[in-house]
């Protein structure tokens, strides 16, 4: 086996799932062999495969995708006309969701002027975690704007045309559950998670996990905007559905125990879990043609169709799921939520909430660094002295 053009999927750290070839045919499973490993260099490992149907053993060099997947994560279940990735996680995950995605993430990006991430990036070789990466918009971009980076995005999942189908040079797409404990094997300097309320039962965790896997001085990253955490503004008096529809969510989320709400973008909350210089950034944004003005009125459309396509797909499961609706009547609510949006004198904005914050550098770096500053500093004065010269 080829180490650029295998990737070996593994559960529980032993039994091969999957081995997804790069070069050729997509899949080739490798039923029930156990894997032991041996070694580790550069993310290519050298494992020991053995076969149950046969006695020989193989040692060969692969790059291992993931250690921690579940069969049910790579198979997908159909629901009221919507694909899933599995049985738990309440977005869907096939082309609909995909778009509704893209337009996202190009929102993100108009309301950042561009900027993929509003954390500092420390190094020009730095290592980034997508946690949840979904397609993998996020990941894909910043491989290009950072080429010297080494990025592993990761995700539960896999979208149809996204991440996990393609090949970049700098991109190692791993399935894996962000609930698990995390087995990657070098820090990194950016740590990344967008659009995941709801999808953990215990935030504090995740950060304490990204905390450890982050370098001293990286930076951790988490930005949302879920209708349940109140980021569609709007009025019960002008749009009680809207109101109601958000309530819901937001019961049902506490119903199955992964709050819907933005709790997990308090500042209190990272600051527990250790980190320091924490920032949140907020953008507001129409929602709807209603702006005058020509680049308001393109977001406030870009918002309308994601909030139109996001409907169903952020209602339908945990709706019927966990707050006691039948599939027509979620679908009868996310339909009056549908006219009160396109209402023309509605003028609804929404909100995007960003927060950064950093990992404290040890003792002895920060002693280095201020070190290093305050020689730049004596050096900086040096050379702003007059020169003297012999008389
Ligand atoms: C709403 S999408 C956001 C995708 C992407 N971060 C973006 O901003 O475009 C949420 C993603 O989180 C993934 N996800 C949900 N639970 C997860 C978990 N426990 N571990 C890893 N990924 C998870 C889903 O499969 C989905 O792709």
């Amino acid at each position: 086996m080829d180490p650029q053009c295998s990737v070996l999927i593994v559960q529980n750290q032993r039994t091969i799932l999957k081995v997804q070839s790069q070069c050729e045919s997509p899949f080739d499973v490798l039923d029930g062999a156990n894997v032991d490993f041996l070694s580790e260099e550069c993310n290519v490992y050298r494992v020991r495969i053995s076969r149950p149907s046969s006695s020989s053993t193989t040692d060969t060099y692969v790059r291992v995708s993931t250690r921690s997947c579940s069969p049910r994560s790579l198979q997908h279940v159909e629901e009221n006309g919507r694909r899933y990735c599995d049985q738990n996680y309440f977005m869907p995950n096939d082309d609909a969701e995909l778009t509704r995605l893209n337009i996202v993430h190009q929102i993100y990006l108009i309301l950042l002027e561009g900027r993929l991430t509003t954390a500092p990036i420390p190094t020009s070789s730095p290592r980034i975690l997508d946690i949840g990466t979904g397609p993998g918009d996020w990941a894909i971009e910043m491989s290009t704007k950072y080429p010297e980076a080494t990025i592993i995005a990761s995700d539960i999942g896999v979208f149809d045309a996204g991440l996990g189908h393609m090949s970049l040079p700098n991109i190692d797409f791993q399935i894996s559950d962000a609930e698990t404990p995390w087995t990657y094997h070098e820090p990194f300097d950016l740590i990344h998670l967008r659009g995941l309320s709801g999808a953990f039962a215990n935030w504090p965790r995740i950060y304490q996990q990204a905390y450890t896997h982050l370098k001293p001085g990286g930076y951790i990253e988490v930005a949302d905007a879920d209708p349940a955490g109140d980021t569609v503004l709007a009025s019960p008096e002008t749009a009680p559905h809207l109101c109601a529809y958000a309530a819901a969510l937001r019961q049902a989320g506490d119903n199955c125990g992964h709050p819907r709400d933005l709790g997990h973008l308090r500042t209190e909350v990272l600051a527990e879990a250790g980190f320091e210089a924490i920032r949140a950034v907020e953008r507001t944004f129409p929602v709807g043609l209603w702006p005058e003005d020509d680049d308001e009125k393109t977001i406030g459309k870009m918002a309308l169709i994601a909030a139109l396509e996001g409907l169903e797909a952020f209602a339908l499961r945990p709706l019927t799921q966990s707050a006691g609706y039948s599939l027509d009547e979620a679908r009868k609510l996310c339909g009056d939520v549908q006219t009160e949006l396109l209402a023309p004198d509605q003028r609804l904005t929404g909100r995007i909430r960003i927060m950064t914050g950093r990992k404290p550098t040890s003792y002895a770096q920060r002693r280095s660094q201020v070190m290093a500053r305050a020689m730049q500093k004596v050096k900086d004065l040096q050379g702003s002295l007059p020169v003297e010269t012999d008389h």
